[in-house]
This record gives C-alpha cells, sequence and structure tokens, in this order.
C-alpha cells in the first residue's frame, strides 16, 4: 500500500442534493507532504476542506484518511482520527483569552497536565503570543489571530493539518511568517493540505500542488513546475491578482 495520508479519489460533493460543487476531484497527499490547492474564487477550495472534514455532504466518490474510510464520519469525530482544521474565516473565540482558545483546541483532553503541557508546546513554537496570553483573541492582529488559530487546532495532536487560506488579508511580512511556521509544523511530522490564493508563497514552502477550477483539478504537479509553468501564472496565480 502507498504511504497517502489523504486521498481523494472521483469527490462529488454539494450543499443541496441538486447541486455539485465538486464534481470529481482526484488528489493525495502522501504522509509527511505539504500540498497546495489553488485556483479562482469560487473554484470549490473551501468547499474542497470542509467536504474532507466532514461538513459537506458527499455525493460520490470516496475520502480516506490514513487508509481508512471517512464516509460518514461526522465532522466532531474528525479530530479523533488525526485530522485538524483551520477554517478561511471566524476561526478563533473573540471573546475567549488566546490561552483559552488553546484550551478549547484540546477539548478531547481529559488529563489536565497533558493540556498544560500542550499549551507550553504552543507558546514554545509561537513565541510572540507567550507574553499576550490573557489577552481576548479578538484584539489580536489578523497574524496573530491566524497563529491562534493553528495553533488551537495543532492542540488536538493531529497527523494532518488543513489550512484554508492561512495568508487572507496578511501583510506581506506576516504572510512569510505564517508560513514558515506551516513548514515548521511539517518537520515536526504533520501532513499539511494548504487551500491558497497566495499561489507563490504556498508552493514556496510546498512540495506538490493542484489547481482547482469550477469544482475539478485541471493540474496536478510539483511546486516548481507549477510555479514555473506560465499557463498556470497567467491563469490562476499572482498576475490575477495584478501585484507580481
Ligand atoms: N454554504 C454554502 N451554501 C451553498 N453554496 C455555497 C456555500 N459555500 C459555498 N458555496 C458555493 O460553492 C462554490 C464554491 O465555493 P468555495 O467557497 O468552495 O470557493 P473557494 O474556491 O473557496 O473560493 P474563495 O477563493 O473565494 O474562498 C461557490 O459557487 C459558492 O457560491
Ligand atoms: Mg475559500
Amino acid at each position: 500500500m502507498t504511504a497517502n495520508a489523504l486521498q481523494v479519489s472521483g469527490l462529488m460533493a454539494g450543499y443541496t442534493a441538486e447541486v455539485d460543487i465538486l464534481r470529481g476531484i482526484d488528489l493525495s497527499v502522501a504522509e509527511g507532504e505539504i500540498v497546495t490547492v489553488l485556483g479562482p474564487n469560487g473554484a470549490g477550495k473551501s468547499t474542497l476542506i470542509k467536504t474532507i472534514a466532514g461538513l459537506v455532504p458527499v455525493h460520490g466518490g470516496a475520502v480516506t484518511l490514513f487508509g481508512d474510510s471517512l464516509a460518514g464520519v461526522p465532522a466532531h469525530d474528525m479530530v479523533l482520527r488525526g485530522l485538524a482544521y483551520v477554517p478561511q474565516t471566524h476561526n478563533v473565540f473573540v471573546r475567549l483569552s488566546i490561552q483559552e482558545n488553546l484550551e478549547m483546541g484540546a477539548y478531547i483532553q481529559r488529563d489536565k497536565a497533558a493540556v498544560r503541557a500542550g499549551v507550553e508546546r504552543m507558546f514554545a513554537l509561537f513565541p510572540s503570543l507567550n507574553n499576550r496570553r490573557r489577552q481576548p483573541a479578538g484584539t489580536l492582529s489578523g497574524g496573530e489571530r491566524q497563529m491562534v488559530a493553528v495553533a488551537r487546532a495543532l492542540m488536538a495532536q493531529p497527523r494532518m493539518l488543513m489550512l484554508d487560506e492561512p495568508s487572507a488579508g496578511l501583510s506581506p511580512k506576516l504572510v512569510g511568517i505564517v508560513f514558515d511556521k506551516v513548514h515548521e509544523i511539517r518537520d515536526m511530522g504533520v501532513t499539511i493540505l494548504i487551500v491558497e490564493q497566495n499561489a507563490k508563497a504556498a508552493l514556496a514552502i510546498s512540495d506538490r500542488g493542484y489547481v482547482l477550477a469550477q469544482g475539478q483539478d485541471r493540474i496536478s504537479a510539483s511546486a516548481d513546475e507549477l510555479l514555473h509553468n506560465p499557463e498556470v501564472g497567467e491563469l490562476y496565480l499572482g498576475v490575477r491578482k495584478g501585484l507580481t
């Protein structure tokens, strides 16, 4: 058997029974890989991640995680399967402090000492949050919130982490910092699937990538090939934003 952490085959899914937003997606992420899914607004990137996370009804195809089917697994049990997910928006509890947000991420852990140890590991990974532990997450900058959201997801000690647009709304400097952290997290042994519009920054830390359009995977290649593929650049990458 292959060592794929995630295997998505012919996946069809949609919010209502009548409409398929995902129209047959094939994608895999090997254990220890960082894979990025690119594509224009409305391509179905968030829907793909939400479907894998058990939040959108599957109409066909299959998803397996570490060799086990995720069919019928409710979203709240995904964490028990080793899967954590950071949504595109509303990904922190704004009224709770940074530390409380992290503790929420370990809600399945009953051992208080293990939770405390996990919190300290996260403050070691994100030192800039350490002296603001008591600060409500709603008062943080976009980049800091993103770090809290990622740290909270990691509190469940997932084997696989999915990030939906981790760079959205961040300054170029913060984008670099967040992606450097994502790379560090992979090196800690976590397999990572990223959905992004900031193709350059995401591909720079990725092993491979997919380009999604209209609910189908159109291109699959190494990160390097995608970065240097003029057709991809013109159609889907930075050019679209006119910033690069
Ligand atoms: N909750 C929902 N109910 C019904 N349709 C939805 C819902 N969320 C998204 N859609 C539809 O699914 C399609 C794909 O949306 P999705 O959010 O997956 O795109 P995306 O690639 O993540 O876009 P973006 O880059 O803007 O985040 C769109 O046509 C959108 O209108
Ligand atoms: Mg999206």
